[in-house]
C-alpha cells in the first residue's frame, strides 16, 4: 500500500508529526511495534518547555497540558544542605508544565484517531529499502508476523533509541558521537503529598536525588544509583533511607512506593539525521541523559523542523529544507546535549570523584545560584530556547 509520508514510531514525535502534516493536507500512517496500551502506560518524562505546551495547543481540547498538567515558574537546587531557587519566571519569563509524557500521549492518540489518523499499534518495521529513489519503503509485520510493506514518499524514524530507520539512513545502527556516565537513576512512584512546591535537583556527598512529583498524590523521585543496580534489590526502607540521605536539610513525605525502575543513561547523537528520502527525529537521532528534561522537549523541536521541510518537499517539491534538516536540528541538538551534560556533571557525584572534583562542583553552584548571568542561562536552556 501507499501513503505520502511513513511515519516508524508513536511516540509524541512521530504522533506530533502525523498530526502536524495532517494539518497541511499531507496524509501519513503510523505504525508502532508496542500496543496501545503500552504505549499509554510507561511512564516517561514528566517536564514540557513551555513551547512544547504551545505546539500541544494545536491539539485544541485534546490537550490536557494546562487543565491536568501544572505550571512551574522554577526549580531548587539545592547542595551545602541549602536549597538555592532558580525563579525561572524572573529570570526569563517563561515557565515549564509538570505533565507526565504518557498522558500528553494519551491526547495526541485520542486526536489523531479523531481525526481518522491511521496508526497501527503492533505493527513493526523490519527494515526500510529506497531512501535515495523517490519511493523509499517500509517492510512491515505485523503481530501475526504477515510481511508486507509501505510504499511513501518519505519515510521518518521517530522509533526510538534502537532506531529500525537509522541504519537505512546513517548505513549502520550504531554511528555517532557518544558519552557514557558512570551512573544511573534509581526512579520511585509512591503515594504521598508532595514534598515542595516545586521540584528539587539536589547534590550531596552522597550522590543526586531529583524530588519531582506527579499528582498531588502521587509522586516521582530519583536518586543516583549504579548502572548495573537489580531495581528489587531494595526495600522500601532503604530506598527511603537513600533519597533522604541525598537531600539534606529536607524531609521528604514518604508512602507506598508502587513502581521502581533503573533508568540507564548516555549522551548520543547519530551521525547521519537524514538522507534522500528519510530524516530521523527524537530518540532515534539523539539521546540525553534525563537531568534537565531535555529528550521529549528535543523531539518536538525536531518536529517543527521536519514538518516544515516535509511541507516544502511535498506540496512545493523543494527539496532545500529536507537538505538542511540535519543541519538546522543539529544546532538546538548540541546545545541540549551540552545543557544535559552540564547538568548531570555538575550535580552526580562520579564514583571517582576526588576530594578536589567535589569541591570545584560545589564551587561551580555556587557560581551559578549567586550569578545573574548563570542563573538565567539555567532558566533559559530549562524553559527551552525559542522554536523555530
Ligand atoms: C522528571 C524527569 C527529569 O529528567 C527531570 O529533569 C525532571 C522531572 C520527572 O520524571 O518528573
Amino acid at each position: 500500500e501507499t501513503t505520502r509520508v511513513a511515519i516508524v514510531g508513536a511516540g509524541p514525535a512521530g504522533l506530533l508529526l502525523s498530526h502536524l502534516l495532517a494539518e497541511a493536507g499531507i496524509a501519513s500512517i503510523v505504525i508502532d511495534q508496542r500496543t496501545r496500551e503500552e504505549i499509554e502506560t510507561t511512564i516517561r518524562a514528566g517536564i514540557l518547555e513551555q513551547g512544547t505546551v504551545e505546539v500541544l495547543d494545536a491539539l485544541g481540547d485534546f490537550s490536557r497540558a494546562r487543565t491536568v498538567g501544572h505550571r512551574h515558574d522554577g526549580i531548587e537546587l539545592r547542595f551545602g544542605g541549602e536549597g538555592h531557587r532558580i525563579d525561572f519566571a524572573a529570570s526569563v519569563g517563561r515557565g515549564v508544565w509538570l505533565y507526565p509524557q504518557h498522558e500528553a500521549l494519551k491526547d495526541l492518540i485520542a486526536a489523531r484517531l479523531d481525526a481518522g489518523q491511521d496508526i497501527r499499534f503492533g505493527v513493526s518495521a523490519q527494515r526500510v529499502e529506497g531512501v535515495d529513489t523517490e519511493r523509499p519503503t517500509v517492510v512491515i509485520a505485523d503481530a501475526e508476523g504477515t510481511v508486507s510493506e509501505i510504499r511513501a514518499e518519505f519515510v521518518v524514524g521517530a522509533d526510538g533509541s534502537r532506531s529500525v530507520v537509522r541504519p537505512a539512513v546513517g548505513g549502520s545502527s550504531s554511528e555517532g558521537y557518544f558519552r557514557e556516565y558512570p551512573f544511573a537513576w534509581f526512579g520511585i512512584l509512591c503515594e504521598a503529598p508532595p514534598s515542595s512546591d516545586e521540584l528539587i535537583y539536589s547534590n550531596s556527598p552522597d550522590g543526586f536525588a531529583l524530588i519531582s512529583q506527579r499528582s498531588a498524590t502521587v509522586q516521582r523521585m530519583y536518586f543516583q544509583c549504579d548502572p548495573d543496580a537489580d531495581p528489587d534489590a531494595w526495600s522500601e526502607a532503604e530506598l527511603w533511607d537513600a533519597l533522604q540521605l541525598r537531600v539534606p536539610g529536607t524531609t521528604l513525605n514518604e508512602g507506598p512506593i508502587f513502581q521502581r525502575d533503573v533508568l540507564r543513561f548516555r549522551s548520543f547523537v547519530a551521525r547521519e539525521l537524514q538522507r534522500g528520502r528519510a530524516a530521523l527525529v527524537g530518540d532515534a537521532a539523539h539521546t540525553v541523559p534525563p537531568t534537565g528534561a531535555k529528550g521529549m522537549n528535543l523531539a518536538v523541536a525536531d518536529v517543527i523542523l521536519l514538518d516544515r521541510a516535509l511541507r516544502a518537499l511535498l506540496l512545493e517539491n523543494d527539496e532545500r529544507l529536507v537538505e538542511t534538516y540535519a543541519e538546522t536540528a543539529s544546532q538546538r541538538i548540541w546545545k541540549a546535549q551540552h545543557f544535559s551534560w552540564w547538568m548531570t556533571s555538575m550535580l552526580h557525584v562520579a564514583p571517582d570523584a576526588s576530594e578536589f572534583d567535589r569541591k570545584r562542583q560545589v564551587g561551580e553552584l555556587t557560581s551559578v545560584v549567586e550569578s545573574e548571568a548563570g542563573r538565567a542561562y539555567l532558566a533559559e536552556a530549562y524553559t527551552g530556547w525559542p522554536l523555530a
